[in-house]
This record gives structure tokens, sequence and C-alpha cells, in this order.
């Protein structure tokens, strides 16, 4: 989605506007652009279609540079994504605005400043914005009152950025359904929607809440709340290692986060596993008091966040006894619900900022659940400030738009919560808990061989680079993990894949089915391994291809329209966690096979803040 950088310093802030976009470039975009205040306080812009390195390109072909200025990388919503609507957006020559979000109330507003004499020069939304300003600018004279005033008057989402020469000392900012972070530096402040962008100026941040106005001087920050109060908001260290946004050894960001999953697995568990058990303090402090209660599990999250939840369904109903419903955040934020009583609202995110998601949570609030869970990647996320318990995957940052680590990491933050929603509820066998604790602690080392397995999923890959459709089928807790498999294939190779559940395929998808549409299944040896070599056959039986994935004694053998990847053997409860792995190396394959843009898939956006 969009980013935000903005930056006030006595050099020449430029060349770290440039660096803060290609540091937000991980999110997706289709054009960027910046404006300055040059030394003679005037407004500069420079603007291009395409890639960072296009501006980047057309600044070095120009004098233009200054102490303060913003830009930004679009994600076109409103209007074609091409030079004309990239952001700055300018008014009279003495504003400009940056903004991500939506402005819902954008065409009466554009009606009502047309007629008052204000040209418009593109078709976003954002335009509204930064003329509405100079209206109030003229009435007020001060920028910070003239952007408290225009706020009043959008309906929708916005972190936005605002420069003038009228007051060019100061950047201006405004935060409301869409997150921004002031960068705190010496002698110099910067502005991001992604402490990302700012990693390479500094690692002091304050986070705007909900509602904030901020203004912010190369040596002030000053700071309004939702109300016009002037506020405090604490500064944070960020401690994340600046190497995170490097693919160091890899050649794409993917590859780089699926290799490391064995680690940060391994981080997800540390602190959080007792010699026989999962922590009570895992939660936090207040949990164990609040999940005795717990009678009902209510999950919603996006995309693999969701696919993580309906793997979540499967522990926490077969181990810890709790009924759980599993909904994608965009269907249950508008849907009137039901709810039953102490029911655990559980939110699953990688950024901690997905509209959709953070609308459900907000929703969740007034419609009486019992509490409210976070289970996300980034911990000064909005999601996570604002629900009651928070369990952080610690996945680290993930730069690929496809995500992998951040999937592994919401496992075991599931499987975590549901041994200790199963212990305290008496519900779980002590055994099995024992067993199960050994079999995470064993987890990064199972990761490690199944990321051995590597070459193999490579030389099974180039079956896929001519094909334009796929089934991938699971029977149980392998389902969801059938879905991801698809959802990879499709978000960086573009190639058409659907998941079954493995018992559906001969109520309608096995039409489908001939040498033209390989089949790939995920096969542990577990209870339902029987029944899904029957589906196999039924596959074999109309010319299917099968790509299998399955424990090296399932029983099942490489051979004509079979290509076999043996995996290792794993608990069955863990086996989700196991059995992705091979399907993003999977994907990742296929489409450096096909040549797509692996890292930022075409029209995807790796945070989605807007609906
Ligand atoms: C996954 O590969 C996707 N890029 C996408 O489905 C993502 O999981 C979804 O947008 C939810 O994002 P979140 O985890 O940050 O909330």
């Amino acid at each position: 989605m969009c980013g935000i950088v903005g930056a006030v310093a006595e050099r020449n802030i430029t060349a770290i506007l440039l660096e803060g976009l290609k540091r937000l470039e991980y999110r997706g975009y289709d054009s960027a652009g910046l404006a300055v205040l040059d030394a003679a306080g005037q407004l500069q812009r420079l603007r291009r279609s395409g890639k960072v390195a296009e501006l980047e390109q057309a600044l070095r072909e120009t004098e233009l540079g200054g102490r303060l200025g913003i830009a930004h990388t679009r994600w076109a919503t409103h209007g074609a994504p091409c030079e004309r609507n990239a952001h700055p957006h300018l008014s009279g020559n003495e504003l400009a605005v940056v903004h991500n979000g939506i402005i819902e109330n954008h065409e009466a507003l554009r009606r009502r400043l047309q007629a008052e004499g204000y040209e418009f020069t593109s078709d976003t939304d954002t335009e509204v914005i930064v003329h509405l300003l100079r209206q109030k600018l003229d009435a007020l004279g001060d920028l910070a009152a003239a952007l408290q005033a225009a706020v009043k008057e959008l309906h929708g989402a916005y972190g936005l950025a605002v420069i003038s020469t009228r007051q060019p000392d100061r950047i201006l900012a405004a935060r409301s359904g869409s997150p921004l972070v002031i960068g705190l530096g010496l002698g110099e402040n910067f502005l991001a929607s992604d402490q990302l962008a700012l990693r390479q100026v500094t690692d002091r941040f304050l986070y705007l809440e909900e509602g904030d106005i901020a203004e912010i001087r190369r040596d002030a920050v000053r700071i309004w709340d939702v109300t016009g109060v002037p506020v405090q908001r604490e500064p944070v260290q960020y401690h994340e290692g600046a190497e995170a946004a490097d693919k160091g050894e890899f050649r794409h960001f993917m590859l780089k986060e699926i290799h490391e999953q064995p680690k940060v697995v391994q981080r997800a568990l540390e602190n959080r596993l007792g010699a026989d058990q999962v922590l009570p303090q895992a939660f936090g402090p207040q949990a164990a008091e609040l999940f005795a209660r717990v009678r009902n599990v209510q999950i919603v999250a996006c995309g693999t966040s969701y696919h993580a939840g309906m793997v979540a369904r499967y522990w926490l109903e077969a181990l810890a006894g709790l009924p759980c419903q599993v909904e994608v955040a965009s269907e249950f934020r508008y849907r009137k619900v039901v709810v039953q009583p102490d029911t655990l609202f559980v939110t699953i995110s990688q950024s901690g900022e997905t509209a959709d998601t953070l609308a459900a949570l907000r929703n969740a609030k007034a419609a009486g659940y019992l509490a409210s869970l976070a289970i996300c990647n980034v911990g000064t996320s909005s999601l996570v400030r604002e629900s009651d318990l928070t369990l952080l995957t610690q996945a680290g940052p993930e730069i690929g738009v496809a995500s992998t680590k951040a999937f592994t990491t919401q496992l075991v933050g599931l499987l975590l919560l549901t041994l200790s929603l199963g212990r305290v509820r008496g519900t779980l066998d002590g055994e099995l808990e024992r067993t199960l604790v050994e079999e995470l602690r064993r987890l990064p080392t199972r990761l490690g061989e199944a990321l051995a397995m590597d070459p193999r999923i490579e030389e099974v890959a180039e079956h896929f680079a001519e094909k334009q459709h796929t089934l991938f089928l699971g029977r149980g807790e392998q389902y969801p993990v059938a879905m991801e498999g698809a959802l990879k294939l499709k978000e960086i190779s573009y190639i058409h894949a659907e998941a079954y559940p493995a018992g559906e395929l001969k109520h309608g998808p096995l039409a489908l089915v001939d040498a033209h549409m390989p089949v790939v299944t995920v096969a542990p040896n577990n209870e339902l391994l029987e029944k899904l070599k029957s589906n196999l056959q039924e596959v074999r039986a109309r010319g299917g291809e099968l790509i299998v994935f399955a424990d090296r004694e399932a029983g099942i053998e490489n051979g004509e329209g079979t290509l076999l990847v043996k995996m290792p053997h794993i608990h069955d409860v863990l086996s989700p966690i196991l059995y992705t792995v091979p399907l993003q190396l999977l994907s990742y394959h296929v489409a450096v096979l096909r040549g797509t843009d692996v890292d930022q898939p075409r029209n995807l956006a790796k945070s989605v803040t807007v609906e």
C-alpha cells in the first residue's frame, strides 16, 4: 500500500526521502514522488509513475534539494497509476500533501471546492485534502490550526503529511485509520508510515494514535490528540537489527524469509516454554485468570493470517475442547454477530495495521466479547495497542509481500494459545501436553530438515512452469495448509490455484482434472491418510498429475504421474507448520521459473491499510 516519508533537518534531505521510499517498496506501489522546500523557500515537486528507481534517476537529472520535504509511494485506489495522480498533490504552489488511505466523501468535497474556484489536476481523492487545507490556511493563518479544521470535514481513513511555503520550518501530520510514526533525531526529525523507512536515520520513535495531529520541526515535536488537547507520546526505542531490510546471500527476500523459519520459530518459543508446559505468563500477567473463563473463541483475520486461524480451529476444538469460529475480517466487520457468552476475540495479523482486521477489533469492543487477544508480528502496531492481550510472533520484519515466516510463527503462537487454554481449562491430557511441548522444542530442527528438501522441490517446480491452473488438496488441519499453498502460488506465480478439502473432490472439482491440471497434496502420516490416498487414486484415474508432499512412511511412491517429495516425520498436531514450508518453496521456484516479481507481485501490497 501507499508509503509516506518526511524529513526536516539542517542537511539536504532528498537522499533520506529516497532511501525511506526504497525501504517501503516492499509494501507495493505503482508511482512515487516527493516535494521539498528549496533554499529560496519555494516548493519543488518531482513525480514518476513506476518504481522509485525512476524517481531517483529523474532526481539525478535535476538540482532539486532542500532541508524539509515529504515523499510518497502510491498504490492506486482513485485514479489510474500515472504521474498525474502520483503524490504529493499541490494547491497554489504553496501547499503539498501526501496521503495514505481513502477519503470517502471526496466527491462532495471536490464539487464544493471546484465551485469555490479550486482547480483540480488529478483524479485522486487526496487532492481534496490539499485544497481544503489551503482554504483553511487562508482563513486561519496557521498550518496546525488549518489541519485541525480540515480533518473535521474528512470522512474515511488517512495518514497524511503536509508542508507549506507559509510556515517553511515544519511538517504537519494527521493520523486516522492509517499509521504514522515520528522518528526522533539529533537536531532533525522524521516522519513515516512505517518505522522501517527511517531505520537508517534513527531508532527512536513516537507512534501517533488515532486522531492525533503532529507538528514536526527540526528541534521540536508537538502533538494534539483527537480532542485537540496537547499530549505527549512516549518515545520507543526500536531494537530489531538493521540487517532485517537486507537480502543477504539470498536472491529474494521471500527466499531469505523462508530460510529464516527455524531461527524465528526458535525465537517465537523462547521464554514461553517451561519443562513440560507453556509458561502461564506467555500471554501476559492477566491471561491465566482470563483464559479460565473462556468458553468460546472467535478468530478474525485476512489472507494468510486467516489460514493460520483456520488451522487453529482444528487445534482449539480437538485439544482445548473449545468451540471456535474463524472468519475473514472483511465479512465479519459488516455482519451482525451473535456473541456467545465468554468468547475470546482473537485477531491474527502480521502487520497489525490491516484495515479490515482493525475495524473488526474495534467493532468487537462494543459487541460484548470477554476480551481481545492479538497474535501479531509488530509490537508497535495499532492492533497490539488496541487489544487487551498480545502474543508477539517474533518473526522479525517480513519484506516479501507473500507471507511466509509470519505464517509459521502465527501457527506457533496459536498452538501455544491452544495449549494454554487447554491447560487452564483442564481439557488437555497432561501426557499429550508434555509430548507437544517436546515436539515444539524440536520444531526448528524439523523445519531445517524440510528446508533441506529444497533441491527436490526445485525439480518438481519445473512441472509447473507452463501450467495455468492447479488444485491443492488437504484433509483436516491440512486443508488450510492447502489453502495457504494455493494462495502463495497464485500471489507470486500468477497461476490460478484453488484449494479443496480432498473429500470434496468428487462433489465437483474432479470435473476439472486432466493432464493439464496438476494436483498438489499434503499427506502426513495421520488417521486420514488412507482416505486421502483414495482421493489421489480418483485423480490418477482421470489422468491428473500428482505432486505429493508425504511423510516418508506414508507408503506413497514416486512413479508414473506421481511426483513425490518425502517429508520428515512429525507429530500430527505440528504437521501443518512443517508441511507449509515445502509449499512455500514450491511457489517460490515456480515464480522464479516464470520470471515474475517474487517480492513485489503485481497489484498486491504488503500491508492492506485500506478497505
Ligand atoms: C499473504 O501472503 C498476503 N500477502 C496477505 O494475504 C496477508 O496475509 C493479508 O493481507 C493479511 O495481512 P496481515 O497479516 O498483515 O493482517
